[in-house]
């Protein structure tokens, strides 16, 4: 029977001792990804299923990498050719899953929660999860801070700011948490229809409030300037409310991030996405291939990222999850 603590959930489950670890055995994949011989035998026996209900080509081709790298088999299963087309339930889908001996389960699902809901079902297996509804996305949480960390040495008082959608990016609420163990200042900016309304004023939290660190600007000038970082996101349309911005192009005009506006920045900033990117709406072609770019660096780390987690939650270490 899996250890409950052992399942990858959310940022909030771990300590920071845990995310460092990971962070720190990141480094060691990163060696493996960089040698000739990409192989190991670390996970040689376990068998791990990929099974996605949203689209995605980062995250689940990552793990699978991550996975035949360290010597797993790796099954992918998506909706769209799953037994789920017919009336399956997700828990007899990921029973079934279970019982053809999956040891680990990478889910995504449009559904906030879901990962959570199997976790506490599945006796068997550990889950993972790789993105839920607007709720989580740890392991794009880890991979954007182990990128952060390696340009800015730490990530205490560092100036980190998303842009754009951030009420209904999965990718953000996970930052939040996994940035506030480690006492960065987090800036959210956009439009006023596009955050949290709780974040919205600044003076809403008490000083001990473990999320004091977070600022909302709506100006992006503002927000970008001495930016260690910049994360424009995308427009999340698949989970909006219509009626939430007059025109992408108007969005593009006040918040698009440019060459020209990212002058108003530090030269050194790093401007990072979690893709997918659409170019010339959240950020241009030119600033996403440009030179305070690392984007492609982000998609790189996501593979010793998710071998480091295959690894942590495979191995039984003592990174579990408090
Ligand atoms: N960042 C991210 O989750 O990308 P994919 O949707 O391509 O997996």
């Amino acid at each position: 029977m899996i250890d409950p603590k052992s399942h990858i959930l959310d940022l909030d489950l771990m300590s920071l001792s845990q995310v460092e670890a990971i962070l720190d055995d990141a480094d060691e994949m990163t060696k493996i990804l960089n040698s000739d011989f990409k192989k190991t035998e670390e996970l040689k026996g376990k068998t791990i299923i990929t099974l996605f209900f949203e689209p995605s080509t980062r995250t689940r081709s990552s793990f699978e990498q991550a996975g035949k790298i360290l010597g797993a088999d790796v099954i992918n299963i998506v909706n769209s050719s799953s037994s789920s087309k017919k009336g399956e339930s997700l828990y007899n889908t990921a029973l079934t899953i279970q019982s053809i001996k999956s040891d680990v389960i990478v889910l995504r699902h449009p559904h906030s929660g879901a990962p959570y809901f199997l976790s506490k079902l599945l006796q068997e297996s550990t889950i993972i999860n790789a993105g839920d509804g607007m709720h989580a996305h740890p392991t794009q949480a880890l991979l954007d801070m182990y990128v952060m960390k390696k340009h800015l040495g730490t990530l205490k008082n560092k100036r980190i700011v998303f842009i754009g959608d951030i009420s209904h990016s999965r990718v953000v609420r996970s930052n939040i948490l996994g940035l506030s163990k480690f006492g960065a200042k987090i800036v959210l900016c956009g439009p006023q229809t596009l955050i949290p309304p709780d974040f919205l004023s600044n003076k809403h939290l008490p000083e001990n409030h473990p999320f004091k660190n977070i600022f909302y600007e709506p100006k992006l000038n503002d927000a970008i300037d001495q930016a260690d970082v910049i994360m424009p996101l995308r427009l999340q349309r698949e989970r909006q409310d219509s009626g939430l911005l007059p025109s992408l192009r108007e969005y593009s005009t006040y918040f698009g991030i440019s060459l020209k506006k990212l002058q108003n920045a530090k030269p050194n900033t790093i401007v990072m996405h979690p893709g997918p990117v659409n170019e010339g709406v959240e950020i241009d072609h030119n600033v996403v291939h440009g030179q305070n770019s690392v984007i492609q660096e982000q998609v790189f780390s996501g593979v010793a990222i998710r071998m480091a987690i295959l690894k942590s939650v495979t191995q039984n270490k003592a990174l579990k999850v408090e």
